[in-house]
């Protein structure tokens, strides 16, 4: 569903009460994409709040599926501006609202920067949404930022994978089935956004073992397979 126009706005549900919120971006050469992740429940979470001059873009795409001020949780994988560049204007609108993110971005950033104090995850932590449930995991410099994390929904087996098979160009299918890893690596190799730690295996492993079903990436369309598998080759490619 198009929720603005003018700018191409869309929200689309990619996994049962998980939305994607994508905006196209054509100002950049070749065209790129924000998506922010909704996840419907007693408790709503947005995965990423988009970059502070999208803020009325995305609220009112939120908006087309719930009310902004029923969100209580506002996610973020790491501190950069299209993860988090419109926090304290969600959290001005949503008073019940808290940042979620990792230990390290909250004692390096958020609680200075946020308008409200973080809830702050430990590695493993889960967070109950209602029927959904989310678990942080630590990924510290995959694929960048020493505060990096993602969430993985455990009901749907969603991993809100961030930055993680970032794709080039605009506009994109909600969700494929295709291949993301040939386009994210077109992507990296123009743009390298991987800091390459030398522990990156050892991240992904960890996120193919919880078994992921549907990859929620931040930049192009949310994938539906087999997920271990995909980040399996993926940590087979940044190794060669
Ligand atoms: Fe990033
Ligand atoms: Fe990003």
């Amino acid at each position: 569903m198009i929720t603005n126009p003018a700018s191409g706005t869309r929200i689309d549900e990619v996994a049962e009460g998980i939305y994607r919120i994508a905006t196209p971006v054509t100002t950049t050469p070749g065209g790129f994409s924000f998506n922010q992740y909704l996840i419907v429940d007693e408790e709503p979470l947005l995965f990423h709040t988009g970059p502070r001059r999208m803020f009325p873009l995305v609220r009112e795409a939120v908006e087309a599926v719930l009310p902004v001020e029923r969100l209580r949780h506002l996610g973020l994988s790491h501190f950069e501006a299209d993860e988090c560049g419109a926090l304290n204007e969600f959290l001005a609108v949503a008073p019940q609202a808290a940042p979620v993110c990792g230990r390290i971005a909250a004692m390096v950033s958020v609680d200075d920067v946020a308008d409200r104090r973080a809830r702050a995850l430990a590695d493993g932590e889960t967070l109950a949404l209602g029927r959904h449930t989310v678990r942080w995991l630590d990924t510290p410099h995959v694929p960048h930022a020493w505060e990096c994390g993602f969430l993985f929904e455990e009901r749907t087996r969603t991993l809100l994978c961030g930055d993680l098979f970032t794709q080039p160009g605009a506009e994109h299918a909600p969700v494929t089935e295709g291949d993301i890893l040939g386009p994210s690596e077109a992507m990296r190799a123009g743009l390298d956004y991987y800091a390459h730690a030398k522990n990156t295996r050892a991240m992904l492993e960890r996120l193919a073992a919880a078994q992921p079903t549907t990859l929620a990436c931040m930049h192009g369309s949310a994938w539906r397979g087999d997920g271990a598998q995909l980040l399996r080759a993926l940590a087979d490619v940044l190794s060669e």
